[in-house]
């Protein structure tokens, strides 16, 4: 063991011997990712990652700062290793695609001080072909009971050099920026997914799987290219207190030689339990309208008044449109009580029950039933997570009884501004205590909301959420979130997301699972004539309802907007939202990306490209499709002379084109622009 150890340090020796062979390693099932987990000669956890034989994460610190105890860091040593491997293939209820395969293989490195009364934890890695993930488990054991975690010190010591793609982590906002594209070692604090490309063109992105009863993790970059894991911070001092026996969760990195390859990457759900609510064949995969970007417009208002926009009437109005064009859902924001001043970041007057006066809810219920319609509920909370938990079932109880089976809900403070009670045994809401968006507090509200909406039936999404970290597959009913910057943005920010935006989000945000972007801003205005032209072009918004994976999917815009442009219309009344297989066919990170989706239980297929500020031609390769079958694709792409950044940006040709496997398709896109198609059996 000293020796192994000994040798371990030695960074000379390693690198004349780079096959040695160490006891407490573990490889991918194709051999190409080798993770090592030991301590060192002064008894620090430590591991190592390389592929192909070259170090991509060396020698990186495992362990823990706590707020009552010596430091988890030093004087440790090896127990015990047991190793494990897996192969099995799981079903999704829903999803990008309805089989995952979870292939791996798995070792956990047991340490304990070398103390007479020593404290231990266990290291588990799992390694899968595309990337691997590892976490901490505390055992039960004799004198301690209660870890308060002041902060991780895992750390990512990367060997690599290349391009990050990140958001800042601990600033105001919550993960709503636009994106940053840096040297890796520029990078200052991020949230993660933060995806990289090396300057040898190895793909890596890092992030975090099943986060519950724990606080998120940034990455924040101490010198060079070394990160180290810093928590979301929490008032109550320590930023993490747990009970033992517990386990913190997965830190992935996804590693491959291409975009598809993190893109398609499904080692974060594999490392999520499995479905824990059985049978959620009640949530339907929908597309949805909603009384929403008019106010985003500021053409009418959340807040009662002569611009209230969620009345009876107008509600009534938007249930003819989704009825006349096959939406299943119509999401209502501001009909409840709470509204009026200063709901942002304060949330105290909120009523989840309460509709405003010229809100008739059980009149609009029926009538939504009466069209075959369903309402999508809608809980804002302006942050204040302890008049919504009180509230809670109540809500839920209201929705499910109205037959409201989705619930958007809201956390609109600014970050480190969540409302919680400090939690005192004696009397635990004495006082309001500050929390952030993705700390321990928050991990613990989300799945206590997801878990009462269960109980009723219903599916939710919220915004200014948590960040994903794979929970749906534990929690089918936990179906989208925004958590980036969405066609809010659109709306009325400056600057507006911009043409790189999407396909950053693609190789980002979207690794970590589905987002409510709410595209089909079809009109391409925003609010006022004042502000800048919204960069797109028309092609572009429909391309989004493939490239933007969410199973539930919004067309943004006014109905009588969605109705000034039928052709666009057309392709979203038309697009699946469910799936069985997905492939991102072309891409470059941050640049473009062209998806091919098959829709759930269908030969269907439809396809999305988006690009950023340059124009591009893709050329497709239809290899995807059936043998010897004739099939008719529609093309919605960007017309002659279209530009998503000047005058034409609504040229939009519509094209049909017969097409069999081994076909080549070609399509330009305009900058700032993109395409959506249709791929069907021909005669269908
Ligand atoms: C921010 C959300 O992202 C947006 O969709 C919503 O309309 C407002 N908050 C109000 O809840
Ligand atoms: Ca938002």
């Amino acid at each position: 063991m000293l020796t192994r150890k000994k040798l371990a340090l030695g960074t000379a020796l390693f690198a004349l011997a780079p096959s040695l062979a160490f006891a407490d390693e573990v490889a991918s099932p194709d051999g190409r990712i080798v993770v090592e987990v030991d301590a060192d000669g002064e008894g620090k956890p430590f591991y190592r990652v390389t592929r192909d034989g070259e170090e991509v994460i060396s020698y990186s610190t495992l362990g823990f700062n706590l707020t009552d105890g010596d430091p988890l860091r030093r004087n440790f040593e090896v127990v015990g290793v047991t190793r494990a491997q897996a192969d099995e293939t799981w079903e999704q209820p829903w999803g990008e695609r309805r089989y995952v395969r979870d292939h791996h293989r798995a070792m956990t490195v047991a340490f304990a001080e070398k103390d007479d009364t020593p404290r231990s934890f266990s290291v588990q890695v799992r390694v899968f072909d595309d990337g691997f993930g590892f976490r901490y488990e505390f055992p039960q054991q004799p004198g301690w009971d209660v870890a308060r975690i002041a902060d991780e010190l895992t750390e990512f010591n990367l060997s690599v050099s290349g391009t990050a793609w990140w958001i800042p982590a601990g600033d105001w906002n919550r993960y709503e920026y636009l994106y940053e594209t840096t040297p890796i070692d520029a990078v200052s604090t991020a949230h993660t997914p933060i995806t990289m490309v090396t300057d040898t063109g190895l793909h890596l992105s890092f992030h975090e799987a099943a986060l519950v009863d724990y606080s998120g993790m940034w990455l924040k970059r101490i010198a060079g290219t070394r990160f180290r894991a810093t928590l979301s911070p929490s008032s109550r001092g320590a930023k993490v207190v747990r009970e033992l026996p517990f386990h913190t969760p997965w830190r992935t990195v996804r590693m491959s030689d291409d975009p598809a390859g993190l893109v398609e990457s499904d080692i974060d759900l594999n490392l999520n339990e499995p479905n824990k609510l059985g049978d959620v064949s009640w949530f339907e995969p929908h597309k949805y309208i909603g009384i929403w970007w008019e106010m985003h417009l500021e053409d009418s208002s959340w807040a009662s008044g002569p611009k209230h926009g969620a009345t009876t009437e107008n509600a009534k109005e938007y249930i003819d449109f989704a009825a006349a064009n096959g939406f299943r859902g119509i999401l209502i924001e501001g009909w409840n009580v709470g509204w009026d001043g200063n709901w942002f970041g304060n949330g105290r007057d909120y009523s989840f029950t309460q509709a405003y006066p010229d809100f008739d809810i059980e009149e609009v219920a029926r009538y939504a039933a009466e069209k075959g319609v369903r309402i999508i509920g809608h809980h804002e909370t302006g942050g204040n997570i302890e008049v919504y938990e009180r509230q809670l079932e109540d809500g839920f109880a209201l929705y499910e009884r109205l037959g409201i089976d989705a619930v958007k809900s809201g956390y609109v403070a600014d970050a480190g501004g969540i409302i919680a009670c400090n939690a005192d045994e004696a009397d635990p809401c004495a006082e309001e205590i500050f929390e952030w968006h993705d700390g321990q507090r928050m991990a613990q509200h989300h799945l206590n909301v997801v878990k009462a909406a269960a109980r009723h039936r219903i599916a939710v999404n919220p915004h200014e959420p948590i960040k994903d970290t794979g929970l749906r597959r534990t929690y089918p009913n936990w179906v989208s979130r925004e958590g980036a910057r969405g066609a809010e943005y659109d709306a009325w920010a400056v600057p507006k997301n911009d043409p790189g935006h999407v396909p950053e989000l693609v190789y980002t945000r979207m690794l970590s699972g589905p987002m409510d972007y709410t595209p089909g801003v079809l009109s391409l205005e925003g609010r006022g004539a004042t502000q800048p032209d919204l960069p797109s072009t028309l092609a572009r918004q429909l391309a989004f309802y493939v490239v933007i994976y969410s199973p539930i999917q919004m067309a943004a815009d006014l109905p009588e907007n969605l109705a000034a442009w039928p052709q666009g219309l057309d392709f979203i009344k038309r697009v699946a939202v469910d799936w069985d297989e997905s492939h991102l066919l072309a891409g470059e990170v941050g640049k473009y990306a062209v998806f091919a989706r098959r829709a759930r239980g269908g030969d269907a297929w439809y396809l999305g490209g988006v690009t950023d500020e340059d124009p591009r031609d893709v050329s497709l390769s239809l290899d995807f499709l059936y043998p010897d079958t004739e099939y008719v694709a529609t093309i919605w792409e960007d017309g002659e002379g279209a530009d998503g950044l000047g005058d034409n940006r609504h040229a939009m040709n519509v094209r049909e084109v017969i097409v069999r496997k081994g076909d080549t398709l070609d399509i330009g896109m305009a900058r700032a622009g993109g395409f959506a198609a249709e791929i069907k059996f021909s005669g269908e």
